[in-house]
């Protein structure tokens, strides 16, 4: 049994965790790849609402492991908190099941302040990131400075390092942004009760995912964000600081690309962004308004409401380029139920420039690498389709859709090349179409 590897296709909060717990049904591990605490991923499931953040979303099932990998960037008060919930709802949380990877880098609560603070000086450039020390964190590992989990193993060094960091932090804090400091002993007392805690979960990641992988076993590879928060591919610099595509599941696990046998995007039936940036299919009426609140669009993390819009297919062609992706699982498509048309966009076109034959310039290509000044310039050309009016919760197979909604499913196939092979019609695990 080989490598599938899940990630976001758009701007995060695709419903990842809900398709990765489907999907954990049938593997031996569930590893996530990149990212932090500013993940939000949602599982419903045997009558609980679980929103993890480090945690991977297979954990309510009890005959797998769970991985936090080397890319992963953990807040060890994060981690403990969310382990005792779930020992709480009697899920095993111990050693044996839930493993963190020794290279997977530590965010100290003064990357945090320098976060917020650092977001807070860009005024109105503000990218408005979730405030958890993502940035920072990876910038200090970039920076080759950064503590590793695999430090919390030797609980008298790892303290003296944590007092050192946090004096470094703070001397930024107060000198750049003129903003409190934190107790460098304080921190490096609580970190050491965290790392006491975590310690026996510490296990060399990429060895295991390895000994897995040689044994048959299905791994399944779950990223955080999506592809246009990735800080290489996405809206640099409305980003987050990781590889949140399929590439980052090499990288951030530590194996190879021959073992990857499926990479599934997730994308939801229409759009959504957190944060600041660009964002082409973007609804500021009251149809962006209906989308927020039928689907329930405020932010897992932070509770921010999110912005909403027309899926975009220029994207959902990016994310298949990028990603390599073999399939789509497309989500909330139950929230479109009850309008009566819907759009999608199918390329762009640049207000103003004028080509040879006298036409509006017109792409298909999403514009990314040009940065997002090029990017604002692009205006969505929609396709108009037909709603359906049925509530659609209660399907379980793609021929009993109404036909306006085949039709839409459909049409992402068409128009992106690539099969939607689960559609999830409801938040609960059972609510989806495979
Ligand atoms: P993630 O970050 O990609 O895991 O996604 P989030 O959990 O942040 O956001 C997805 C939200 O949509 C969660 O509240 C899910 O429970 C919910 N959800 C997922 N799939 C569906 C679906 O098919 N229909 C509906 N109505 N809600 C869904
Ligand atoms: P999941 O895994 C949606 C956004 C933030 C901000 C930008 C940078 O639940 O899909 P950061 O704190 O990472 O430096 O913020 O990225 N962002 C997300 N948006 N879903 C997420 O995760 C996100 N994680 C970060 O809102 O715009
Ligand atoms: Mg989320």
């Amino acid at each position: 049994m080989p490598a599938i590897v899940v990630v976001g296709a758009q701007w995060g909060d695709e419903g990842k965790g809900r398709v990765v717990d489907w999907l954990a049904r049938e593997a031996q591990l569930v590893a996530r790849f990149n990212g932090g605490d500013n993940a939000g991923h949602t599982v419903v499931a045997q009558g609980h609402t679980l929103k993890l953040h480090l945690v991977p979303s297979g954990i309510l099932h009890p005959d797998l492991l769970s991985l936090i990998g080397a890319g992963v960037v953990v807040n060890p008060a994060q981690l403990v908190a969310e382990m005792d919930e779930l020992a709480a709802l009697g899920v095993d949380v111990g050693p044996s099941r839930l493993k963190i990877s020794a290279a997977a880098h530590i965010i100290l609560s003064t990357h945090r302040a320098l976060d917020g603070a650092r977001d807070a000086a860009r005024g109105r450039g503000a990218i408005g990131t979730t405030k958890r020390g993502i940035g920072p964190t990876y910038a200090d590992k970039a920076a080759r400075v950064n503590l590793r989990a695999g430090d919390m193993a030797s609980p008298e060094h790892f303290a003296e390092r944590v007092a050192e960091a946090v004096r470094a932090h703070n001397r930024r804090l107060q000198e750049q942004y003129g903003a409190e400091p934190l107790p460098p002993e304080q921190v490096a007392a609580d970190y050491c009760a965290y790392a006491q805690r975590l310690a026996p979960h510490l296990t060399d990641g990429s060895a295991l995912v390895g000994e897995m992988l040689a044994a048959g076993e299905m791994v399944l590879c779950e990223a955080a964000q999506g592809l246009l928060l990735d800080l290489d591919h996405g809206t640099y610099p409305y980003v987050t600081s990781s590889s949140t595509v399929a590439g980052g599941a090499l990288t951030g696990l530590g194996f190879g690309p021959r073992h990857v046998s499926r990479v599934i995007g997730v994308a939801k039936a229409y759009t959504t962004r957190v944060g600041a940036g660009p964002f082409p299919t973007e609804l500021l009426d009251e149809v962006g308004d209906r989308i927020r609140e039928v689907g329930g669009e405020y932010g897992t993390t932070t509770g921010r409401p999110r912005r909403c819009g027309w899926l975009d297919l220029v994207i959902l062609r990016y994310a298949a380029r990028i990603n390599g992706l073999d399939e789509f699982a497309l989500t909330k498509l139950d929230v479109l139920s009850g309008m009566e048309r819907l759009k999608v966009a199918v390329a762009y076109e640049r207000d103003g420039v004028r080509t040879e034959r006298g036409r509006r310039e017109r792409t298909e290509v999403f514009p990314a690498e040009f940065g997002v000044e090029s990017l604002a310039q692009w205006r969505p050309v929609y396709e108009e389709l037909s709603g359906w009016a049925e509530d659609i919760s209660v399907v379980r197979s793609r021929g009993d859709l109404p036909l306006a909604a085949r039709e839409y499913v459909a049409r992402i196939e068409e128009r992106v090349g690539v099969p939607v092979t689960l559609i999830g019609v409801g938040p609960e695990r059972e609510q989806a179409i495979v």
